[in-house]
């Protein structure tokens, strides 16, 4: 077998983005595109030589095909072991437990998240690191650096390796290990969660739930957690065959992509508990019967309650999330008398907290939730850490989350997205915002005055790295915050997001729909930011 040197030119378009490099498929099907990228992770790698590395993706289209040239690459580049997944499939959270269990160098994750797949769809490459975490920036800023010097990379001649069942191949000195990576990840499940109790609860026939895997990576992990080891009926995942383009849905879930997950739980008859994950199988949402929990009261249920489950039953360290995730677990955390961190957007952002032991659970907004388990978010463990509650309180869902607003007030929140607006009118908008902010603060709008107002800038308080420009927040004396970001995942024109919060501590209010509730603070994002003017638009895309 000779190994290959192929000479190329830079492309100027590879710079990572929040999570990996993130393009459609015609981009990383053009000659070379590929193998710029990987190599230049190779080439800013210490101590590749003789390392494992982890390599799998979420199945989509183009999986395969990437997986046969990153393999014959790491050969090429002296990578003494590679563990990839049986046909090509490893969550992210798998691979990140599996990159921390094995002590891997780290992981090659091929996957677009949530963003649609197909031949026309997205593509991916995410470089995590040895700790199971997306790589930080200084890691993704020297790929990025490489990307735009490289003049040739190594590629092994040699057949491709069967992926399609577990086993020990060669491929020049690299070992390549295919491994199902199910059995790794349920026995780590099983290390935190009261499987017996959860088995009790969902094979009582008393109590059904409804998971769906938008045809995406988590159907093998899910049909073995729930079917097999915790007694749910057969049939209690739905969409759980992975497929290349997700069966041409749009694998995220949320209240307007996982439709037919939500029809389930707001129609008649409808199951106690529901579920989805998307793509990669890092996020999750949680529904009760005719009830949507949002992430961050999410994160903060599972918060005030983790002493219930095994795992966390000595308590939490901290609890972390993103700048634009609610305030709902702050006053938790404050009434734990634990710290909360307020982090960029960005799971990378936790990896520094988690390694310092400094927070347990971590979560954002974007339906992501996770703990040190992992150095990823994960989906499936969300899902099953909501069951361990449910089956030690014996209560509803909405029961559950009632009672947590009761007792701490009610953050309401919602994002509006407007997706694919072009690039220079959504750069004007939020220039537009950052050339006020010094002018806000003491300023009243109606009823709101404005106690801080900021582009949110981020120290990590264990190696000192500053973030800056990562959202502009507006906070108001009463609690309330709007925020306005780009997206840093999308792959087409601009992503406006806009996150809109309010505190009401009067439980005789919590029953009003979020909208409402929220509508003065979202008719002041319109009169701040002009937000109709700058995108062209008169109303947001997906509202979550
Ligand atoms: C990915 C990251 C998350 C992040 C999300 C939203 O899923 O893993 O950590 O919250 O993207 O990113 P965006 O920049 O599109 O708002
Ligand atoms: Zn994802």
């Amino acid at each position: 077998m000779t190994i290959c040197t192929i000479k190329t030119t830079p492309f100027s378009d590879q710079k990572p983005g929040t999570s990996g490099l993130r393009k459609s498929v015609p981009a990383f099907q053009q000659p070379h595109y590929l193998e710029n990228f990987v190599q230049s992770i190779f080439d800013s790698l210490d101590g590749c030589e003789g390392a494992t590395l982890v390599l799998g993706g979420d199945g989509r289209y183009y999986n395969r095909e990437a997986i046969q040239i990153i393999l014959k690459m790491a050969a090429a580049n002296g990578i003494g072991c590679i563990l990839v997944g049986c046909g090509g499939i490893f969550s992210t959270p798998a691979a990140s437990c599996v990159i921390r269990q094995y002590n891997a160098l780290g992981g090659i994750i091929l996957s677009a998240s949530h963003n649609p797949g197909g031949p026309n769809g997205d593509f991916g490459v995410k470089y995590n690191v040895s700790n199971g975490g997306p790589a930080p920036e200084k890691v993704t800023d020297a790929i990025y650096n490489r990307t735009k010097a490289i003049t040739e990379y190594k590629i092994l001649e040699a057949a491709d390796i069967n992926l399609d069942r577990p086993g020990s191949f060669k491929m020049g000195t690299m070992e390549v290990e295919v491994m199902d990576s199910v059995v790794p990840y349920v026995e780590l499940m099983q290390t935190l969660f009261d499987f017996d109790k959860i088995k009790d609860l969902l094979s009582s026939g008393k109590f059904r739930m409804c998971m769906d895997s938008l045809h995406a990576v988590t159907g093998p992990y899910a049909h073995a957690l729930f079917e097999k080891y915790l007694g749910a009926p057969v049939g209690t995942v739905q969409n759980g065959t992975p497929l290349e383009d997700f069966g041409g849905g749009h694998p995220d879930p949320n209240l307007v992509y996982a439709h037919d997950l939500v029809e389930v739980m707001f129609g008649d008859n409808a199951p106690d508990f529901g579920a989805a994950s998307d793509g990669d199988g890092d996020r999750n949402m949680i529904l009760g019967r005719n009830f949507f929990v949002t992430p961050s009261d999410s994160l903060a249920v599972l918060t005030a309650n983790a002493t219930l489950v095994p795992g966390y039953k000595d308590g939490l360290a901290g609890v972390a999330r993103s700048m634009p995730t609610s305030e709902a677990p702050d006053r938790v955390a404050a009434k734990l008398g634990i710290d909360c961190y307020e982090t960029p957007t960005g799971w990378k952002f936790f990896g520094n907290l988690l390694d310092a032991g400094k927070a347990t659970l971590c979560g954002e907004e974007s339906f992501g939730t996770g703990s040190n388990h992992i150095r990823e978010k994960d989906g499936l463990w969300a899902v099953v850490f909501w069951l361990n509650i449910l089956a030690v309180k014996g209560t509803s869902v909405e029961e559950i989350v009632r009672d947590h607003w009761q007792e701490y007030g009610r953050n309401f929140y919602s994002r509006h997205d407007y997706e694919e607006v072009p690039s220079d009118p959504a750069n004007e908008l939020m220039e537009l915002l950052r050339s006020q902010l010094q002018n806000m603060p003491g300023k009243s709008y109606g009823n709101y005055e404005v106690a801080y107002s900021d582009d949110f800038s981020y120290t990590d308080p264990i190696d000192g790295s500053v973030s800056q420009k990562q959202g502009i927040r507006i906070g108001f004396t009463d609690g309330s915050r709007i925020i306005f970001r780009l997206s840093g995942t999308g792959t087409k024109g601009a992503t406006l997001r806009l996150y809109v919060e309010s505190y009401e501590p009067d439980a005789s209010k919590h029953h009003v729909e979020t909208q409402e509730a929220l509508s003065p603070l979202i008719q002041l994002a319109e009169e701040i930011a002009h937000i109709k003017k700058f995108t062209g638009r008169d109303k947001p895309t997906v509202i979550t």
